[in-house]
């Protein structure tokens, strides 16, 4: 290591100025951002996190970005990494102190390397979702995780994000092969952790502790990917389930009858919709606006067989003609290809577009949904009368952004403390009641830090501790 290691409890002042310095004679001009614009749009996040950088620094290589990290540490300057800022819990955004340098990995892209034969990528961490995407689609191949935001590799890595095609190819966790770690804690300039083989049992799998850990174990500077075929046809429908009670077994009729064929059961409220729909007027509506059930099902199959060998679309009708025959459908809209998938993506952009935005990103055992949403709806109108529940989400995986709009202004600071308790209402009932997790899909950082303290198992929490000084002891993480 070169320069001074600030002291084991990370409490040496940061000296600013000597890292800009430092920096500034080591990066080239282009990688290191000092303007106050550029720097306070980065430090807002897309819902939560509005803090202050110091500077931020943009490295296009990896040896930039060790050298751009040795000098914050020598200087005591913490470091943030943020990948394309998409993230809903304010973990990408420095705090308030003024005092955090913001690690750009948006253009860290030095490497793309696809492995046919291997069915894998790799890929540096700064790529986004939709660029890996778009390079893969020659080779007939996807990374199939499928979300409306367009997160980058490393930032999906580190919150372990599931998306709407979970219930067919689970999170990122379960189609991360290896990745590469930069520690902050000065050991060891970069971890490799495990390869591009599929099968590996020759000890911890420490990449699937870095998988969802925020950026609190170090920055993913590159990863390997498990890749899916293209599927060279899908069908879509949209249905109205014929009541609550039966939606889950609805759910289960669905996979029962489609197994691998069946690539997403998403849920849509009413309101979401129609938020999504007063806000991009051109969506087209899958029901008559007006006729929009309270909860829609968008299904999804998807096979790379050609219709030679099995027509998809007669298949899901069939299925649903058989579950409407069952009384688990009331009514449905088919699609084909990618119909309805403008609408799905649309919603979260929907609910901000109409007014202050509480979000609850939960999921419960999924015989619990109907149980949770309608008790939680019951929270909400005696707690915020006038706040509309505008729900959807993975309801196939027991997964719901369960979204709470209040269509006045930004509710005042008295009000803070009834959204207070409304969140402890509904986080109470979502853990301790149905023993579900209020953070299912989007992570954990400064917008929910404090359920991680109230709810987590106090050997467990020291547990997780432990682990983390281990990564970053020396130089603890902003
Ligand atoms: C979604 C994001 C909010 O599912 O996770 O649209
Ligand atoms: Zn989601």
């Amino acid at each position: 290591m070169t320069g001074k290691t600030p002291p084991a409890d990370g409490t040496a002042p940061p000296d600013i100025a000597a890292a800009l310095k430092a920096l500034q004679d080591a990066l080239p001009g282009d990688a290191l951002v000092t303007d106050p614009d550029e720097c306070a749009r980065a430090a807002q996040g897309a819902r939560y996190g509005d803090g202050k950088a110091a500077f931020m620094v943009r490295p296009a290589t990896t040896a930039q970005l060790v050298s751009a990290t040795r000098i914050c540490r020598a200087h005591a300057v913490p470091v943030l990494p943020q990948g394309a800022n998409t993230g809903l819990v304010g973990d990408s955004t420095p705090d308030a102190s003024g005092t955090q340098a913001i690690v750009s990995l948006e253009r860290l892209t030095e490497v793309f390397r696809v492995d046919l034969p291997n069915r894998s990528v790799t890929v540096s961490a700064g790529f986004r979702l939709s660029e890996l995407n778009r390079r893969l689609e020659p080779h007939g191949l996807t990374f199939p995780i499928d979300l409306g935001a367009d997160p980058s590799v490393g930032g999906m890595i580190a919150t372990n994000t599931g998306g709407s095609r979970f219930i067919r190819y689970g999170d990122v966790r379960a189609n991360l092969l290896a990745l590469k770690l930069l520690p902050v804690n000065g050991q060891s300039d970069l971890l490799e952790l495990s390869s591009a083989v599929r099968k590996d049992n020759s000890g911890l799998a420490l990449k699937h502790l870095v998988a969802g850990s925020g950026h609190r174990l170090g920055i993913i500077t590159e990863a390997t990917l498990n890749l899916d075929y293209l599927p060279s046809q899908s069908a879509t429908a949209m249905i109205a389930p014929a009541a609550e009670e039966t939606l889950i077994d609805l759910v289960g009729a669905l996979e029962r009858r489609y197994g691998h064929l069946l690539t997403a059961v998403e849920a849509i409220s009413a309101p979401a919709f129609a938020f999504a729909k007063s806000h991009l007027p051109e969506l087209a509506s899958p029901f008559h606006p007006e006729a929009f059930p309270p909860l829609a099902l968008l299904v999804e199959l998807s096979s790379s067989l050609g219709a030679e060998d099995l027509n998809l679309q007669s298949c899901l009708e069939t299925g649903l003609a058989d579950m409407y025959e069952k009384g688990l459908i009331e009514n449905g809209v088919m699609g084909r290809g990618n119909d309805f998938w403008a609408v799905r993506h649309a919603l979260t952009e929907g609910a901000r577009a109409a007014g202050y935005v509480i979000g609850f990103d939960i999921s419960v055992p999924r015989g619990a949904i109907t149980e949770f949403r309608r008790r939680a709806k019951g929270f909400v109108e005696q707690g915020l009368p006038g706040a509309i529940v505008a729900d959807f989400g993975h309801i196939g995986d027991g997964g719901l952004h369960f979204n709470v709009v209040c269509p006045f202004e930004r509710p005042a600071e008295r009000d803070q403390e009834t959204i207070k308790s409304l969140r402890r209402e509904i986080y109470d009932l979502v853990v301790l009641e149905f023993h579900g997790s209020f953070s299912a899909e989007h992570g954990i950082g400064p917008s929910n830090m404090e359920y991680f303290h109230s709810y987590k198992a106090e050997p467990v929490k020291r547990l997780e501790d432990d682990i983390t000084r281990l990564f970053s002891q020396e130089y603890p993480f902003a």
